[in-house]
This record gives structure tokens, C-alpha cells and sequence, in this order.
């Protein structure tokens, strides 16, 4: 059963978890409150076995999230914001989650809702969505991983120039350099994002567990050591009654049912 919260919404369907940061009238902006609850409803996800895969989008038909709220700037000490950014991190709590983690992105992503979206494991965009790093237009840069993942993902090319010019990119956009996963008619997203949520939800969340820390050890870690880290998850994954149990539907041509054991 899911606790309640104020600035976010909970629902389970099936296997799939569906966190909604619920401030519409705030472009779903980010305020520590959300940080906090975003980080808690992820502990409490955690735990939960008959949850598999977990959804994060942003309510209303504007906006993903528009970025860290920044009202709370205003007067902000340094020492304050530092004490904020490095506490419970909502970034990489999703980073670090042991489940996928899917962006839904419904509209404005940027700022804060760029990173949020880039520390999720996959980003599916509406084709209204709109991308970019604006901290800049505020004299600051982004903060909560913006300079590192989105080099990552797109090059330190395009991360470069989205983070100096603060300048706003549509989906297709996005999608062109490697931003998003894959851009879907507004009116599809949901349920497209749904049909894949669902099939991950039917692999081992064992074997997901380990393909995630595999693929994140890639952009962290020397090839060769990540070709290490890659055969001891590859071999740990022996040890679970998933991989018996695929192995063994493959052989009697079925689907198998994997328990995460
Ligand atoms: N932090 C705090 N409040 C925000 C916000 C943010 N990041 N983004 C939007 N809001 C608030 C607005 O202040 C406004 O509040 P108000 O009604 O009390 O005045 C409300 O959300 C609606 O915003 P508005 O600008 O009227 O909506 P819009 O649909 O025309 O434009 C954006 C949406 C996202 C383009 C625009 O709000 C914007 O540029 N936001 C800031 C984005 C940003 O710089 N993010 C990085 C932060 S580090």
C-alpha cells in the first residue's frame, strides 16, 4: 500500500509504478518537498517485490518537469543549496534504484527535469516535449548532473552547446542526438510507454538488476574494468533461479515466469 504524498501521485498497475510529480500549476517544478517525497516513494518502491518497473512523468499536459523550483533560489545561501543538492539525492536515488526507471516526458523538460529524466534508465518523449539546460539564462549551470550525463549521452559537442546557450530543442530534436529513446504522438505516450514498461516487467529483475549496473559501469569505469564488472554480474546471474527457469522455458518453447530468486 502506497503512503500518501503532497506534491506526488502513486498509482501501481500491475508490475508498473507510476510516480507523478503533481504541481501543474508550477510546471512541475522541482521544490525540496518533491525532492524529498521522490526520494522516499523510491524507498518505499524498493522494497516492493510485485514492483518491477517504475514510471516517472509530470502532471498536466504542459510539462514533464520545468526544472528545480526557482523561487526557493532567492536568497539562498551557498552553503545552504550545497547542503540541499548533496543530501538525499532524488537523482541518484533514480540512478542508483535497483529496478528500471522510465521518463515519461509529457511536455517541458528542462533543468532539473532534463537530469531527472537523464538519471532514469530510459526517456520516452511526447512530440509536444521540448528539451534544454537553462540554468544558464539564470547565472548558473546545472547542478544535478547536467554537465556529466548529458555529455554522456549526447557528446560533449551538443552538451556544450545546450548548456552555454541555454537554448530550448523540440523532441525530434532530442531524439536526432541521442537524447530521448524515442519520440511518440502525445496522444500515444502513455500507452506506448505502458507496452514497454510491461514487457521489461516480465524479464528476471535480477537479470534487469545486473544489465543495469552493467551498462551504467560502461560510462564509469575503464573498458577493461567494465569488462571485468561485466562477467562477474554475467556470472552472478548464474545463481539465481531466473536464469533455471529461463533457460529452461527456452528449451521447452515457453514463456518463462521468472520470481526474481
Ligand atoms: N520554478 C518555479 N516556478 C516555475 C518554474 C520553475 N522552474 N517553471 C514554471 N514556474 C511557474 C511560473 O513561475 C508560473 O507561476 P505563477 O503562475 O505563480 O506565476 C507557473 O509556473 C506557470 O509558468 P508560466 O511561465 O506562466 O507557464 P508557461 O507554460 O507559459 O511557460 C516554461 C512554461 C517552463 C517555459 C516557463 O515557465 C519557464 O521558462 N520556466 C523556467 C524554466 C527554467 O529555467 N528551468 C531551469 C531551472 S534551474
Amino acid at each position: 500500500m502506497t503512503k500518501s504524498y503532497e506534491t506526488l501521485l502513486v498509482e501501481r498497475r500491475g508490475r508498473v509504478a507510476i510516480v507523478t510529480i503533481n504541481r501543474p500549476e508550477k510546471r512541475n517544478a522541482l521544490n525540496i518537498q518533491t525532492r524529498q517525497e521522490g526520494a522516499a516513494v523510491l524507498e518505499e518502491l524498493r522494497e516492493d517485490e510485485a514492483v518491477r518497473v517504475v514510471i516517472f512523468t509530470g502532471a498536466g499536459d504542459k510539462a514533464f518537469i520545468a526544472g528545480a523550483d526557482i523561487a526557493e533560489f532567492a536568497g539562498r545561501t551557498a552553503i545552504t543549496q550545497r547542503e540541499v543538492m548533496t543530501g538525499r539525492s532524488l537523482f541518484t536515488a533514480i540512478d542508483t534504484f535497483p529496478k528500471p526507471v522510465i521518463a515519461m516526458i509529457n511536455g517541458y523538460c528542462l533543468g532539473g527535469g532534463n537530469e531527472l529524466a537523464m538519471a532514469c534508465d530510459l526517456r520516452i518523449a511526447s512530440d509536444t516535449a521540448s528539451f534544454g539546460q537553462p540554468e544558464i539564462n539564470l547565472g548558473i549551470i546545472p547542478g544535478g548532473g547536467g554537465t556529466q550525463r548529458l555529455t554522456h549521452l549526447v557528446g560533449e559537442s551538443k552538451a556544450m552547446e545546450l548548456i552555454l546557450t541555454g537554448d530550448i530543442i523540440d523532441a525530434q530534436t532530442a531524439y536526432r542526438i541521442g537524447l530521448v529513446n524515442m519520440v511518440v504522438p502525445a496522444a500515444d505516450l502513455e500507452a506506448k510507454t505502458m507496452e514497454i514498461a510491461n514487457r521489461i516487467a516480465d524479464k528476471s529483475p535480477i537479470a534487469l538488476r545486473m544489465a543495469k549496473e552493467a551498462v551504467k559501469t560502461a560510462s564509469r569505469s575503464t573498458l577493461d574494468e567494465g569488462l571485468r564488472r561485466e562477467i562477474d554480474l554475467f556470472a552472478l546471474c548464474f545463481s539465481s533461479a531466473d536464469k533455471d527457469e529461463g533457460v529452461k522455458a527456452f528449451l521447452e518453447k515457453r514463456k518463462a515466469e521468472f520470481k526474481g530468486k
